[in-house]
C-alpha cells in the first residue's frame, strides 16, 4: 500500500480535510497528530478499521484502544455513567492530555475495549485533529502510531519510519509538544486509580477531585496485574541496551562497565541533563546527548523518545542515561524510562 500523506503545519486545506473524514468513514486507518505522541486512528464504529490497527501495529488483541473525541458531548454516546469527578476532570484538563476511564455503552465494540466493560477516552489537543473531529463528527480510536514495543512516535517522521506502506495516510503536524502519552485515570473505582502516569500529575488532579491513588502495578516490575493491559508488555524500547545511572557520581561505575572487553568497542551514548554535561567530559562515547534542563524536566520528557529513536538511527548499541527523582512529572519521566532500560540500573561497586 501507497501511504499517502497530508503535510500541513497548522492547517489542512479545505479538499484534503474533506478527504482524511471519508477515508475515516470508509473504514481506512489514518495517523494522526496529537500533543502528546502520534495516534494511528480507525472509526470506533468499523470493527474492520480497528482490526487494521492491531494488524499494522503487531499490537496484542488484549490491549484496548483510547477513544478519541472532538467535543464533551461525545462521551454521552460511549460511556454509559459518567461520574461527576469525571465531568471535573473533563472541565479542567480538556483538551489535553488526560485519559478518562469510564464504563462503557453496550454499542461500542469489544474490539476497540479488548472485551473489557470499560473504556478509556481523551479529547487531544491538537487543531488539526479537532478540525477533523469535529468536522467529521467522528469518534477515532487510536493506539500510538508506532509499531507495538518502540518508542512512541513524536513526530511525522517517527509515524513513517515504523508504519509506512502499512496505513492509509498519515498526517503531519509537527512535533509533539508533551512528548510521552497521556495520563490514564479510573474513574470506575472508588478511589480513582491513575493507571499510566503523564505530564498531569497526580498532584494536579488532586486539586481538582481530591484523593486519587496509583495503581500499585507502576511501582514494581512484576506488572503482570496491570489494570491497564498495555502497561505489562515491553514497551518504548530502543535497540540498545540502556543502563540507567546517577547523575555525575556514577563516572567510576561507567568506565569499570566499559573496561568489560565486549564493551570497549561497541558505541555508546550517554544521555545527561544539561547542568551535568561537564561532568563526563573525560569520557570517551560515541555520542554525548544533552535530554534538557534538570530543572525542567518537561523538557526531557519532550525530548525522551525521540534521543531513543536517533539512537537507534546511529546504531548506538549501549546507552548510559542518567535518572532523575521520581517526585511529580520525574515519576512519569522515570516510568517510560524504567520501561525502555527494562530496569537495568548500572551496576556499582
Ligand atoms: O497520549 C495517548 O494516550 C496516546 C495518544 C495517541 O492519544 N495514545 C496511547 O495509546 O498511548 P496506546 O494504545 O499506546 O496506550 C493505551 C494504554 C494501554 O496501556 C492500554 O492498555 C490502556 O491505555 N487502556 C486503554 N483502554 C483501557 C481501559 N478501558 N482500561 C484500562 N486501560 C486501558
Ligand atoms: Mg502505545
Amino acid at each position: 500500500m501507497k501511504t499517502k500523506y497530508y503535510i500541513r503545519d497548522n492547517m489542512l486545506k479545505e479538499e484534503e480535510l474533506e478527504e482524511i473524514i471519508a477515508a475515516y468513514k470508509a473504514g481506512e486507518i489514518i495517523a494522526f497528530p496529537t500533543e502528546t505522541v502520534y495516534g494511528l486512528g480507525a472509526n470506533i464504529f468499523c470493527d474492520e478499521a480497528i482490526k487494521k490497527i492491531y494488524h499494522a501495529k503487531r499490537r496484542p488483541m488484549d490491549n484496548p484502544l483510547i477513544a478519541h473525541i472532538g467535543k464533551q458531548e461525545d462521551v454521552e454516546k460511549i460511556a454509559s455513567l459518567i461520574p461527576a469527578k469525571a465531568r471535573k476532570l473533563m472541565e479542567v484538563f480538556w483538551p489535553g492530555p488526560l485519559t478518562i476511564v469510564l464504563k462503557r455503552k453496550e454499542l461500542v465494540s469489544s474490539l476497540a475495549t479488548a472485551g473489557l466493560d470499560t473504556i478509556g477516552i481523551r479529547m487531544p489537543d491538537h487543531p488539526l485533529t479537532e478540525s477533523i473531529l469535529v468536522k467529521g463528527d467522528l469518534i477515532l480510536v487510536a493506539p500510538s502510531a508506532n509499531l507495538s514495543g518502540s518508542p512512541s512516535p513524536t513526530s511525522f517522521k517517527h509515524v513513517k519510519e515504523d508504519l509506512d506502506g502499512k496505513i492509509y495516510g498519515i498526517i503531519d503536524g509537527g512535533n509533539c509538544e508533551e512528548g510521552i502519552e497521556s495520563t490514564i485515570i479510573d474513574l470506575t473505582e472508588e478511589i480513582p486509580l491513575i493507571l499510566r502516569p503523564g505530564t498531569i500529575t497526580k498532584e494536579e488532579i488532586e486539586e481538582v477531585i481530591g484523593k486519587v491513588a496509583f495503581d500499585q502495578a507502576l511501582f514494581t516490575k512484576e506488572v503482570v496485574k496491570a489494570k491497564a493491559p498495555g502497561m505489562k508488555y515491553k514497551h518504548y524500547a530502543p535497540k540498545a541496551k540502556v543502563y540507567i545511572i546517577k547523575e555525575k557520581e556514577d563516572i567510576e561505575n561507567i568506565l569499570t562497565e566499559v573496561a568489560k572487553s565486549s564493551l570497549g568497542e561497541q558505541t555508546k551514548a550517554l544521555i545527561c541533563f544539561r547542568e551535568n554535561y561537564g561532568a563526563y567530559l573525560a569520557l570517551d562515547f560515541t555520542e554525548k546527548i544533552i535530554i534538557g534542563d534538570k530543572s525542567n524536566i518537561k523538557e526531557a520528557i519532550r525530548n525522551l523518545y525521540r534521543i531513543l529513536r536517533d539512537c537507534d538511527i546511529l546504531g548506538i548499541e549501549n546507552i548510559f542515561i542518567e535518572e532523575t527523582e521520581e517526585k511529580g512529572l520525574g515519576f512519569s519521566y522515570m516510568n517510560r524510562l524504567k520501561k525502555a532500560g527494562s530496569y537495568n540500573y548500572l551496576k556499582r561497586s
